[in-house]
This record gives structure tokens, sequence and C-alpha cells, in this order.
């Protein structure tokens, strides 16, 4: 059988919807998510088809306690609760069962999805995090840095978050950690462009990276910048998004990473709070708090498609 990916290398978008929920209790409320994975395709193609350009999608991903109470074995050999960090700076665990991380050019398409959804589960969930993401521009985040710009595209990005065989029963599933930062913008703002630029390890109009006799060790993106044994890249794939509300003076970044291993993300992380060597920590972190943070499993499409009770409820399923 080929088994078919979630769209979890497809194109950055303009907008997104990051909703992280919980699975309430009750073996009805299982059903209902079961059948979920099944119904998910059929919506997304429904309301997707309302406009053709408008490039909709949906990830579902499921956290490692979610995991057991729906599908329990086999299960995915990475897989496992956000493992908070403790260093220089906290990197938070918060509650999260289920992520759906929905994609469009235009956040009506997002909206009218995340609608659908939540209201085909009902009572079977609850919403802990919402957040609607924009593109700023030219591709920048809050801090007014570029970002996204050394993501892998094509072949590589599929080699760096499809699982091979490595994990054979879950081949083409994937990892995705997401945080939710907010910044401290009146403080970061406050630094000369000098400062900042040594603080992501690129030049903020141009977005060219520093030189590597000017770039600090401590960069953001020295830190996360890291290798195997053989020196070979270790890679992610992130689609990060400016978030905000404008009356609580609340400006962030969604921050979601997606791997063929979480390792790789932890690494990343432990090297951001903790630093390397320890205290070389990323500076970044000074002016944005992770508010959140879970880690989900990403099960291939076919995986989803099978799942449950949902053969059945996806002939008859019609969005409300
Ligand atoms: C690079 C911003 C959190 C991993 C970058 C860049 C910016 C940025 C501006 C440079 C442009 C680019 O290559 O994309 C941010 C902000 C964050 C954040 C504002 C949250 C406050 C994280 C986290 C991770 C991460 C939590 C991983 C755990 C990376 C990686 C790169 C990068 C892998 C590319 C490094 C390279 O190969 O050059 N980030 N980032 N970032 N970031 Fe972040």
């Amino acid at each position: 059988m080929t088994v078919e990916s979630q769209a979890v290398a497809s194109k950055l978008s303009r907008a997104a919807i990051f909703l992280v929920a919980t699975l309430n209790e009750g073996e009805e409320s299982l059903d209902a998510v079961r059948a979920m994975c099944g119904d998910l395709a059929g919506f997304v193609r429904a309301v997707g088809f309302r406009d053709l350009d408008g490039g909709l999608s949906c990830i579902m991903g499921f956290g490692s306690q979610a995991w057991d109470r729906l599908f329990g074995a086999p299960r995915p050999k990475e897989l496992h609760p956000f493992r908070e960090i403790n260093g220089r700076h906290h990197a938070v665990a918060t509650p999260g069962d289920i992520l759906f991380h929905i994609r469009a050019r235009s956040m009506d398409l997002c909206f009218e999805l995340a609608m659908q959804i939540t209201a085909r589960l009902g009572g079977a969930i609850t919403v802990v995090d919402e957040t609607h993401g924009f593109k700023f521009f030219d591709q920048r985040d809050m801090t007014g840095f570029v970002d996204g710009t050394e993501n892998p595209v094509g072949r590589e990005s599929l080699d760096a978050v499809l699982i091979g065989d490595e994990d054979p029963a879950f081949a083409g599933g994937s990892y995705v950690i997401v945080q939710k930062y907010l910044h401290d913008l009146k403080g970061w703002n406050a630094l000369s462009v000098e400062r900042q630029e040594l603080i992501i390890g690129r030049k903020k109009l141009s977005d060219i990276e520093l030189e590597a006799s000017v770039k600090p060790s401590w960069a953001h993106n020295a830190l996360t910048s890291i290798t195997d044994e053989k020196g070979n890249e270790l890679k992610i794939v992130r689609d990060n998004m400016p978030f905000g509300t404008i009356g609580k003076g609340e400006f962030g970044t969604y921050f979601i990473g997606y791997a063929r291993s979480p390792s790789r993300i932890e690494r990343m992380l432990e090297n951001m709070f903790v630093g390397n060597p320890p205290g070389n920590y990323d500076h970044l972190l000074d002016f944005s708090r992770a508010v959140t943070g879970s880690l989900f499993f990403v099960p291939p499409e076919t995986f989803l498609g099978a799942a449950g009770p949902a053969a059945q409820s996806s002939a008859t399923a019609k969005p409300v």
C-alpha cells in the first residue's frame, strides 16, 4: 500500500490557525476524534473547493497520552510528552492532546475549517490554545527579522520531516513541536539594530547571514544549526507565524517545527535555553518568553483515513 503523508512540507502560507486541544473523558469522545481522523480530508476538500486558489491544508497531530487512549499499540518510537527545560530560560510544557495546524492563503478558509472541525467534535475536545497567525511584511516576524529563510525545500524538506526506515510502522509520519512566544517588543526595539543582528545572526534589512568572523557563537542561527556525528546538518521545517492583540500589548511568534525525529528540535531548544556550552544561551530569549510547549506525532494521511469508525461515517459526512 502506498503511504500518503500529511501536508507537513507544504508551502508556507499567508494565514494560519493553530488549535491545541485536550481530549475529554469518555469513550464517546474517543469515537468522535477517531471519526474526525477519517473525515478530515473530506472537510478540507469541502471548504477548500470554495476557493480554488486558497491553498487550504490541515495537519492533525496527537500528543503522547492521547495516542495511547485513541490508538494504543503500536506507538511511534519517539513519541513522548514535551520535556520542559529549566536552563537560563524556561521552556514550559503545557497540556495538548491534539493539534490542528490549518494553513491557507487567507484567514476566511482557515476560520471556516476550524469552525467545521470544532463543531463536529463538539464536547469531545476542549480547545486550550487558539492562535491566529498572519504573515508580516517581507516574511518578517514581530522582531522585524525575516523568518524562515533557511528552511529546507523540495526533497531536502521531505528528508528533514518524514520518518523513514528508522520506524517502518510509522514511515511517512512526522513529529511537530509548538511553542507560543510573547515578545518584550519595547525592550527589543530599544536595542541597536547591530545588537539585534548579532542576536539573530543575520542582517535585519537584507536578511544576509552574518559572516563567520563576526557572528557570535550565541547567535540564534548558530545555536539552532546542528549536525550529526558525521558533520551532516540536521534540518527541521519551520512555519513560524506572527500573532498579536494590540489592545493587550501582546505581540508574539508562534513557533512550529516539524522533523523526522523530535530529538533534532529538542537539541536546538537545549542549545537555546541552556546554552552550548551551558551558559552560552540564545539572547533572543531575554526578549521572548515561551508560554506554551507541546509535542505531537503527525501520522501519515493513510493512517488517519483508516482510523476508527471513520470509514462508515465519511460516506455520510456533511460539514455543518
Ligand atoms: C532561524 C526567529 C524560535 C529554529 C531563525 C531566523 C529568525 C528566527 C529571524 C533567521 C532566518 C531563518 O533562517 O529563518 C525566531 C523567533 C523565534 C524562534 C522570533 C521565537 C521567539 C526558534 C525555535 C527553534 C528555531 C524555538 C528550534 C527549536 C531555527 C532554525 C533556524 C532559525 C533551525 C535556521 C538556522 C540556520 O540554519 O541558519 N529563527 N526563531 N527557532 N530558527 Fe528560529
